[in-house]
């Protein structure tokens, strides 16, 4: 665990109520996940495409411990407001250059919470016929009211706290602690 003084040094002074996953334990359960996907594609090309920002540690984390041949794309998502489009809408800000045409989809994602997002975006990435479309969530808070069915590798089982660090974020600020902290 860090001490107080060193996770107060990386805020600027603002207390975390609590940390929920030290760096340890993150890693090795990162390790095991590598694991896990390194198992479940024994064949094909692997394209694992990280949600930005969210995904930005977890997923340089995570493709390191996959021991197989693979690629590495990124997509940036932004929802609208609810006084433009009806809320849970996602819309494509940045669009994968590669193919997905005939490949394995392995969607990163940083935490599920209601499901709208992978939901939505699991629709738009369908539509171009990929061999097969799954996501890895490091965080799965268990509240979502229809969890995507493409949910194959999670890293937690989450508590329903807002949680910021290791990629997450409160207002863009938090994403850089290396441990996962409740913040209330
Ligand atoms: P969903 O569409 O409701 O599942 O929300 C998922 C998105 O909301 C994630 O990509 C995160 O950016 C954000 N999010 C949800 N819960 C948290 C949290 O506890 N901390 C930080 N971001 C969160
Ligand atoms: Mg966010």
């Amino acid at each position: 665990m860090p001490a107080s003084a060193d996770v107060l040094r990386r805020t600027g002074g603002k207390p975390v109520k609590s940390i929920i996953y030290d760096e340890a334990t993150i890693a090795a359960r990162v390790r095991e996940l590598g694991a896990e996907i390194t198992a479940a594609y024994p064949d094909g090309h692997l394209l694992v495409l990280g949600l930005l920002k969210g995904s930005f540690i977890f997923l340089s984390d995570l493709v390191r411990q996959i021991e197989r041949p693979l690629q590495v794309d990124f997509l940036v998502a932004s929802s609208y407001g609810s006084a433009r489009v009806s809320s849970g809408d996602v819309r494509l800000l940045y669009d994968p250059e590669t193919e997905l045409e005939g490949k394995h989809i392995l969607l990163v994602e940083d935490i599920i919470d209601s499901g709208r997002t992978m939901n939505r975006l699991v629709s738009l990435l369908a539509e171009r016929r990929p061999r097969s479309l799954a996501i890895c969530a490091l965080l799965d808070k268990q509240v979502a009211p229809d969890p995507p069915s493409e949910l194959r590798f999670t890293g937690f089982l989450a508590p329903p706290a807002f949680l910021v660090g290791y990629g997450l974020d409160h207002a863009e600020n938090y994403r850089h602690l290396p441990f996962i902290a409740d913040l209330e």
